[in-house]
């Protein structure tokens, strides 16, 4: 089998590690292979891939929105997300999924499981590409609990009106979140603020933090993240979004041949690939 990731660009990405584990799990001769796509030669380089053919591929910066004219059907989640990242072949037609969101919302759930069983209230960080995929799964699971809050106010009114079966939900500031922090019982970063080589950069005051929130963060480089010490310090429950990465790619593999991966060793040893 034929895999590949598009993107650029593609540096150190620990796709094919993840995607190799898979499919040694699963006993399927393959290779996942990195597709590096200059901006200039995008249009090009798609049009060969779909001559030449392959199993599937994920696509991602700066092409989730791009590749979308070149598919023959989006599923309805990628449609509302907007962008996609895995695209499976099906008799030589390109389907296109987004799997970024429900693989983050499948390890916050995995971690703690009773955020999804009360009616908790979801406090995200961001209104970009990242936070779309997260806001819309974590809609599919409960209804009327999420605040966005964003620089841009108006870009997160805009994301949260794009969610189906909303009911007047509204963006906040940051100084509004900060103010009301207390009242969130999960906080999720998706912004990429404290991304290494800023890693002493922090999205938003945790003054008004409560022990009882989780607070999430899916910037993974460095593991600890200025955000997450910070919470762990105020005796508050942390979440390590790197998982996110690595169920996202289970979900797309599932897609493509119906194996269901046992993530947890997979995600035991990307870890000790991150630490070391
Ligand atoms: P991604 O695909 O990683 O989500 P993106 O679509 O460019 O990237 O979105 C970046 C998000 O991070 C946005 O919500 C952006 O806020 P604005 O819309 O107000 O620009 C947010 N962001 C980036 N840098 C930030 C910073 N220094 N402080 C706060 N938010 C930041």
């Amino acid at each position: 089998m034929q895999f590949y990731l598009l993107g650029y660009p593609l540096g150190h990405s620990m796709s094919p590690f993840l995607h190799q584990a898979f499919l040694s799990q699963a006993k399927l001769e393959g290779h996942y292979e990195l597709k590096e796509i200059s901006p200039k030669t995008f249009s090009e380089e798609v049009t060969r891939l779909k001559e030449m053919g392959c199993d599937g591929f994920n696509i991602t910066i700066p092409y989730k929105v791009d590749i979308l004219p070149f598919l023959d059907r989006v599923d309805s989640e990628a449609e509302a997300i907007g962008a996609v990242n895995t695209v499976v072949v099906e008799d030589d037609k390109w389907i296109g999924y987004n799997t970024d969101g429900r693989g983050y919302v499948t390890s916050l759930k995995y971690h703690f499981p009773a955020l999804f069983t009360t009616k908790s209230r979801f406090l995200v960080l961001g209104a970009g590409g990242a936070s779309r995929g997260i806001v819309h799964a974590l809609n599919n699971e409960i209804c009327d609990a999420i605040t966005v809050c964003n620089r841009t106010v108006e870009k997160a009114d805009a994301l949260l009106e794009s969610l189906s079966g909303s009911k007047q939900l509204a963006g906040i500031s940051y100084e509004e979140a900060e103010k009301t922090l207390d009242m969130y019982d999960c906080i999720i970063n998706t912004t990429s603020v404290g991304m290494e080589p800023h890693t002493r950069n922090q999205a938003i005051s945790l003054k008004h933090l409560s022990k009882d929130t989780v607070v999430s963060d899916i910037v993974y480089k460095p593991f600890h993240t200025t955000l997450l010490q910070d919470a762990k310090k105020r005796g508050a429950q942390i979440h390590h979004g790197h998982e996110m990465l690595v169920y996202q790619a289970a979900l797309a593999f599932k897609l493509w041949t119906g194996f269901t991966v046992d993530v947890r060793p997979v995600i035991q040893a990307f870890e000790e690939k991150l630490i070391k």
